[in-house]
Order: C-alpha cells, then sequence, then structure tokens
C-alpha cells in the first residue's frame, strides 16, 4: 500500500495534491453538482462531507440519493487522470436511523459492548446512504453542563473516556475498516474544546499542558492504540494558540508521541476562522498555519484549495508538507478499500434500518444508561395500577432523539406516555396529574428541548425552569406518590424538587426507543442500572464541579468542601456525584483481600446481591497518589468492572492496577510513575466507598 501511494504522489500534479486535501459540502439536491463534478473530473477533489452547513446537528437531514454520490464518484474515479476515489463523511453521532441514547448517556451505561454494539449499528445503517466516514466518537472530556455540546462527550473522566474511544473505534472500524457495513471514525475534537470558558461554545480553553495530558488527551490516545483513521481538530484556542493551528498538540503530540497514522481533518470552517481567532489576517497565512500544524484535510471553506499553490512559491509551505499531507489521506482511502469498492450499492434500505434487532438494541441501552437518582421505595410500581402521566415532555418525540440525529424521524421514536401505555396498559394510564384522583401514582415527564443543547448552545444557568418545579409541585399536593422522570441531554440543577419526589428516573435523550425503555424501569422489567458519567451540581455557581479535582486546604472532611464560597449559603456537595446510580436490589460488598506482585496490585472482593431483583451492579476503584511531585486529584477512577448478579449470588471481582495505571502526565508531557504511597479505594461511586487501603507501590 504505502508503495502504491507513493506511485501516485509521483504521478500527481500539484493541484492534483491539493484537491486531496479539499473537502467540500455536498446537499441533496445540491446546486452545485455540477461544479463538483467538473472538480472531482480534474482531481481537484478529494472528499466531500454530507451537511448543508456548520450547524449540522440541529438541521432537518436530508435523505442523499445514492445514484447521485456514485455519478461523482465516477467522475473522480472513471474521469479524472490518476482515478483517485472521493471519500464521503457524514456525522453520525449516536445512531442513523435507530436512534441510540446521546453519547453522555451511553457512557451513563459504562458498557464497552453496548457502546461498541450500538457505534457498529450505526455504521452499518448510515453505509447504506453512501457514508464511508463518521465524524465520530467525540472525546472531549467536559465538566461543565452549561455547554450545550456536553450532550455529544463521554462525561467528565479520562478512563471512562478511553473505554468510549475504545468501544467506538471497534464498533466503528471494526477489525477491518474496508468491509461492508464499516466506516473509518473521526477522534474529535482535539483537543481541549469540552473546556471552553464558562462553557461558552468555541471560547478559548486555558487548561495547562499539564491538564490537557492528563484530563483531556489519555481518550484520544486510546483511539489511536485503536486504530483510528482520522482525528478532528477542535475550534478553540488553548491558553492563545488556536487548534487549528497548534503545531506541538497536532505534530509533537498526536503522531510524535502517539503514534497517530492517519490523516487530520478541520473543524467546519475553522482554518478560515484562524482570522478571527486573531493569528491571521489573510487566508493564505491560514492556510500556511493549519496545514504546517498538522492539519491535513480543510473542511468546507476551501482555503486550502485557494490558497496552498500560493502560499507554495511563497515559501510559507513545502512540497513535503503538502505530499505528506496527501500520503496519510491516500493511506486511509486504501485502507477503507475505496480503491477497489468506490460505490455504494442501491439497497432497498426498507427491512434494513429500524431492525427489530437494532430497535431491541437501542432500548437494551437505553435502559442501560437510565440512572435511578432516588427511590424511596415507590418504584418498581406494579403493573395494572392507574397512574398519571403529565409534565412537559410526556408526549415529547422529537427531542427525545437528541441533538445530531442524523436520519432519524420523529414518528418512530416511542414517547414516555406510549411507553407507559404499552407496558401498563392503555386502561390504567391517564394523561393528565389532575386526573389523580382514579390514580395513585403521578409520573411527571421534565427535561429539556433537543434545540436548547448541542452545538452553539450555551445556558447561562442549568436551575430546572419554574415551570418544571410547579410541575411537580402540583403533583405533590394531589397527595399522591409523585415519580419524576428527566428526559434531557445535559445534568440540570434540580434540587428544589428532589424533596418533593418519591422517585427520580434520569432517562436522558435516549434516542428512539427511550420512552419504552423508561417504562420497562419504572414497572420493573428492568432493573436500573446506569452510573453518572459526570457530576450533577446543585447550583450552576458550582461549575465546574468534577470528583477528581485536585486537592486544596478547604478539602477537609467531605471532598468537595472546598468551595467556600457556596458552603457559606448552602450545600457545597454535589447534587448527585459521578458514578453514582440506584438499583431495585442490594449489592452488599465484602471480603476484601489484597494481593501485591512485582508488577500489580490487585484487590479481590464479593459482591451478594442481596435484594429480590437480579442486576447489574459497576464497581468502582479510585485511587490517589499521596505525595507526588505534582499536585493529584483527591481521586481517580482507575477500574471499573460491570457484573450482572441474581439475587441471592455473590461474585467475586478482581480490579488490578499495574504501573502504568498509577502513572500520569508530568507538567512537560512526559509520562512518569513515581514510588509512594497509594491511596486506593472500591466503592459503588465517586462519594461511596466500600473499602480503603494506604499502600506503598513500587512497580517495575
Ligand atoms: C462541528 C463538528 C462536526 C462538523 C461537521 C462542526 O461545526 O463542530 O463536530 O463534525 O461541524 O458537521
Amino acid at each position: 500500500m504505502e508503495h502504491k501511494i507513493e506511485e501516485l504522489i509521483a504521478k500527481m500534479s500539484l493541484e492534483e495534491k491539493i484537491g486531496q486535501l479539499n473537502q467540500e459540502s455536498i446537499i441533496a439536491d445540491n446546486e452545485r453538482i455540477e461544479e463538483l463534478k467538473d472538480l472531482a473530473r480534474q482531481g481537484k477533489l478529494g472528499s466531500c462531507i454530507l451537511a448543508a452547513n456548520g450547524l449540522a446537528g440541529d438541521c432537518e437531514q436530508e435523505q442523499f440519493l445514492i445514484g447521485e454520490l456514485n455519478e461523482l464518484q465516477r467522475c473522480a474515479v472513471e474521469e479524472s487522470p490518476l482515478g483517485i476515489p472521493l471519500i464521503y463523511g457524514r456525522d453520525i453521532i449516536h445512531g442513523c436511523r435507530t436512534i441510540f441514547p446521546i453519547p453522555l448517556a451511553q457512557a451513563a451505561t459504562w458498557d464497552y459492548d453496548l457502546i461498541r454494539d450500538a457505534a457498529s449499528i450505526m455504521s452499518r445503517e448510515a453505509s447504506y446512504d453512501g457514508v464511508h466516514w463518521t465524524f465520530a466518537p467525540m472525546l472531549d472530556i467536559c465538566t461543565d453542563p452549561r455547554w450545550g455540546r456536553i450532550i455529544e462527550c463521554p462525561g467528565e473522566d479520562p478512563l471512562l473516556g478511553k473505554m468510549v474511544a475504545k468501544a467506538s473505534v471497534d464498533g466503528i472500524q471494526g477489525e477491518d475498516m474496508s468491509q461492508p457495513g464499516k466506516l473509518a471514525a473521526c477522534a474529535k475534537h482535539y483537543i481541549g474544546y469540552g473546556a471552553s470558558q464558562a462553557g461558552r461554545d468555541k471560547d478559548p480553553t486555558e487548561w495547562s499542558d499539564y491538564t490537557m495530558h492528563n484530563r483531556a488527551l489519555p481518550a484520544f490516545e486510546e483511539a489511536v492504540d485503536a486504530g483510528i483513521a482520522t482525528v478532528m481538530s477542535a475550534f478553540n484556542d488553548i491558553s492563545g494558540q488556536p487548534a487549528t493551528a497548534n503545531k506541538y498538540y497536532l505534530t509533537d503530540v498526536l503522531r510524535g508521541k502517539l503514534g497517530f497514522d492517519g490523516y487530520v481533518v478541520s473543524d467546519w470552517a475553522a482554518i478560515e476562522r484562524l482570522n478571527c481567532q486573531g493569528v491571521s489576517d489573510n487566508d493564505l497565512l491560514s492556510a500556511a498555519l493549519a496545514i504546517n500544524a498538522g492539519v491535513d484535510m480543510d473542511m468546507f471553506d476551501g482555503i486550502y484549495k485557494n490558497n496552498l499553490e500560493q502560499a507554495l512559491i511563497q515559501g510559507a509551505v513545502n512540497m513535503e508538507t503538502i505530499d505528506e499531507a496527501v500520503r496519510r489521506i491516500l493511506r486511509i482511502k486504501f485502507r477503507l478499500g475505496l480503491f477497489d469498492r468506490p460505490y455504494t450499492e442501491d439497497v432497498n434500505t426498507t427491512g434494513r434500518v429500524l431492525t427489530k434487532e437494532y430497535l431491541q438494541k437501542a432500548k437494551e441501552m437505553s435502559a442501560h444508561s437510565m440512572v435511578l437518582l432516588k427511590n424511596n421505595g415507590v418504584l418498581p410500581l406494579k403493573k395494572g395500577e392507574k397512574v398519571a402521566v403529565s409534565g412537559p415532555y410526556a408526549e415529547e418525540k422529537e427531542s427525545l432523539m437528541g441533538s445530531w440525529h442524523a436520519s432519524g424521524e420523529a414518528k418512530d421514536v416511542v414517547s414516555f406516555f406510549e411507553g407507559v401505555q404499552q407496558v401498563n396498559g392503555i386502561e390504567n394510564t391517564l394523561s393528565d396529574c389532575n386526573l389523580a384522583e382514579q390514580s395513585d401514582v403521578c409520573l411527571v415527564a421534565l427535561g429539556e428541548d433537543w434545540m436548547i443543547t448541542g452545538e452553539g448552545k450555551t445556558m447561562p444557568n442549568i436551575e430546572l425552569p419554574e415551570e418544571q418545579v410547579a410541575a411537580i409541585q402540583q403533583a405533590k399536593k394531589l397527595g399522591k406518590k409523585v415519580v419524576a422522570v428527566f428526559l434531557a441531554g445535559r445534568p440540570l440543577a434540580f434540587g428544589d424538587i428532589v424533596e418533593e419526589c418519591d422517585a427520580i428516573l434520569w432517562a436522558w435523550h435516549g434516542g428512539t426507543m427511550c420512552g419504552l425503555a423508561a417504562a420497562e424501569i419504572l414497572f420493573g422489567d428492568f432493573n436500573p442500572c446506569g452510573k453518572l458519567p459526570v457530576t450533577f451540581p446543585r447550583y450552576t455557581g458550582q461549575i465546574p464541579i468534577h470528583y477528581n479535582h485536585n486537592r486544596n486546604e478547604y478539602v477537609l472532611s467531605g471532598y468537595y468542601e472546598h468551595h467556600p464560597y457556596v458552603s457559606t449559603v448552602g450545600d457545597s456537595t454535589p447534587l448527585y456525584a459521578f458514578g453514582e446510580g440506584l438499583s431495585y436490589t442490594e449489592f452488599v460488598y465484602d471480603n476484601f483481600r489484597c494481593n501485591k506482585t512485582d508488577t500489580a496490585f490487585e484487590i479481590t472482593f464479593d459482591i451478594h446481591n442481596k435484594g429480590k431483583f437480579d442486576g447489574f451492579e459497576i464497581a468502582q476503584c479510585y485511587i490517589q497518589d499521596v505525595v507526588a511531585s505534582m499536585a493529584r486529584p483527591i481521586k481517580e477512577l482507575k477500574a471499573f468492572q460491570k457484573i450482572y448478579i441474581k439475587q441471592g449470588e455473590t461474585k467475586t471481582v478482581t480490579m488490578r492496577l499495574t504501573r502504568e495505571d498509577l502513572s500520569f502526565y508530568d507538567g512537560r508531557g512526559n509520562k512518569v510513575f513515581e514510588p509512594g504511597d497509594f491511596k486506593l479505594e472500591i466503592g459503588t461511586s465517586s462519594r461511596h466507598s466500600c473499602f480503603t487501603i494506604t499502600e506503598y507501590l513500587d512497580f517495575r
């Protein structure tokens, strides 16, 4: 393959090389289609993105005609001088036609297999539409729920981020991405986009190299190790250096340290935006800054297409840099098998998408993602008892698909009300809490509209809107049991209503089958097992709040006592902590034993299911590096296991920590292991530990 790539590069004109670096947008019934065909014939087009604008996650998605895509491909393959195929990309983020829960909810499953399977199904569905490449997974670690894009991310924890990265790459690309139904994946947004100031989308990020390496980088590192084909550079600047022009992160770290050999695509028009970021005042300079930093493909804005030749003539860019970018792009086109099979077969997708099997998987994942936050014993409900369903999101469908729902259609979604009807019977399901005289329980569907989540969306505060608080209070006044079901993308601060609710289920924007999955949990068909991938604050003012922050003098007893301003007026602990989530059964941990070898420290323990339901438990292992050369977090998740335990059964679990697990990046980006005392904790969440031990560890 490398030989073939060199042969091609040797034959390519400069225009053809620059063409490979050029990605244009294509939309259904495209008025520019003839222009694009001409570019393809001349070898001046390398890729198309199937999106109409830079906020594709919020748009009605049009159906692309395979015939049109194949015809454009034919112009490239059969009519251009070298016949290099185009690569078609689209944002297939958490489902194509069958919509799975939003990525943040997927992380709440803590389940590699489910995330991999969902990624695999969405890739298969997208492949029928002629897509070769998806702009997923999004791996931005985020601690700020004001940011609308928190819904697309794996949460606040680097280890969970790594799991999501590997599962997504494995599902999207498979072992061999040239196989039918597989796509090239794209790890985005590299890097630090999830830490923009105050959650304002595309604002600067002020994370130091130290924080960036330890918090943002691990998920990308894992994606590279899993063989990810492409990476997308981020919009934000990092301590003054835009990510799109950041040679240190794009080249020295991504390629030099992590060994990435695929290509980097810019984010939408991000090269042009180097002007707005103030590091350039002309397109030629922007082109040179981006390509010299390591951005290989230019998404949408035509800056490479229109400026690279001049940049070369003026000496701002050299030929080897252009050749290297072409080489990386051709490598992925070869790995995808595009040279052998450039066309997409035009199949009738009826019966191939939204299949029974896919819907079942979507329901399963949705159920696993839901987090039971409170239950005073009212749940599970008895089937056949009269319940009233109310609240602004009871009949909502579109929002349940969340932002970036690709080809998902609201008509396919099971609303919460419909879900309850299906599980509990139409005759037992009343549509209004005011009819509660006839029922024992009010189920109140709260949450947020999908259009206030996603790209370009920032909330100044995340408190629950007054009318939703009122909906709960009204139900409570009727003297019935009140169960709140949240259909939301981001964590919300709803401390005011916790006391009023007998139970709270966090059901997310859970996709096509969300309503049914939630109802099955409420009526005991499925025992909830999701755990929070992100901390829920009590007040907006606590943000950023995350379990794995560094220590300071205010940390005396509780690990959130450090926030003096909040603690003078109220509770400074989180409303719900990272890793929390209840079950209908009771898991008891005991019989802890430790084993130290030269290369690992193992903690083995038993978990008994002492309750009345079978169920999954997610056991978590945290460490604290007691004294280190840099300030280290209070605790860091280092291992977890999700285990199915039947009622009355006991399972034995072993968590194993190695030198790699206990290493961290120092302030200069070197991974170090410092022997010393480590506090190790086994718990059911970041706030509930069952066993703690401090050990001196000095691994080889
Ligand atoms: C978003 C990316 C997305 C791209 C293409 C950008 O505005 O930041 O996440 O992949 O558009 O739609």
